[in-house]
């Protein structure tokens, strides 16, 4: 029988001093595990305002440590300059930290309460 905990890795995201750790199933898509647990890589504003993760907006960036190679020409681009990487464009593959940036820029993150 297969251990279903065995078949997930670990993503850790840090928001702020917060740190969450979530067993993901490899092969997922990192913005939607990161919609479906509300800590949202977008700011307020961009919400909404995506291209629903088709990899053309760039407001969907987070910064990943020890995360898979980027195979995305932006994704390559963001992680060879130090910019922060589309995590709509980010396949979770093995365990990884992503920190969620902060975008006041563009108005401040959309938090889990919508506040
Ligand atoms: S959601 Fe638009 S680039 Fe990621």
């Amino acid at each position: 029988m297969t251990d279903p905990i065995a078949e997930t890795v670990s993503v850790v995201v840090v928001d702020g001093d917060e740190r969450t750790e979530l067993s993901v199933e490899p092969g997922r898509n990192l913005r939607r595990v990161l919609l479906d647990v509300d800590l949202s890589p977008y700011a307020a504003a961009t919400r909404r305002l995506n291209c629903g993760g088709r990899g053309l907006c760039a407001t969907c960036g987070v910064r990943i440590r020890d995360g898979p190679p980027p195979d995305h020409w932006h994704d390559r681009l963001a992680a060879r300059f130090g910019y922060p990487r589309l995590s709509c464009r980010v396949t979770v593959r093995g365990p990884m930290t992503v920190e969620l940036v902060d975008k006041r820029v563009w108005g401040s993150r959309e938090s889990a309460g919508g506040d």
